[in-house]
């Protein structure tokens, strides 16, 4: 299963279910990102940096690229976590205006840092 980190802020890290969103995967490893639109790519509260491992994301859409475009970040390293799926190893950091309170925990969350960039 691929693992997936999320550095900032929390530092939640965890293996989790091949093909799920970012957004689906916070969830899983007890947390929330903001997702005003409920994940239908029309905001961009759910907006992650990616910083290791673009290539192990699903390849970004038209409407995906359109809204960072229209948003003013369409930097390759922006993507949306409701629409950017996970196909292998992956490294975000969430802009601290994205974050969500914690959700109930996980047993699978651990805290990021050791062997992290
Ligand atoms: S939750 Fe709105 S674009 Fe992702």
């Amino acid at each position: 299963m691929p693992r997936v980190s999320f550095l900032h802020p929390a530092g939640k890290s965890g293996e989790v279910e091949a093909n799920l969103t970012l957004l689906e995967a916070a969830k899983t490893l007890g947390f929330e990102l903001n997702n005003d639109c409920g994940g239908n790519a029309s905001c961009t509260t759910c907006r992650v940096e990616v910083q290791m491992g673009e290539d192990h994301l699903s390849e970004i859409d038209f409407d995906e690229q359109d809204l960072l475009d229209r948003e003013a970040l369409s930097e390759p390293w922006h993507r949306l976590g409701c629409q950017a799926r996970i196909l292998g190893d992956v490294v975000v950091r969430v802009p601290e205006t994205k974050w969500v309170q914690p959700t109930s925990g996980s047993s699978e969350v651990g805290k990021s840092g050791a062997g992290l960039p």
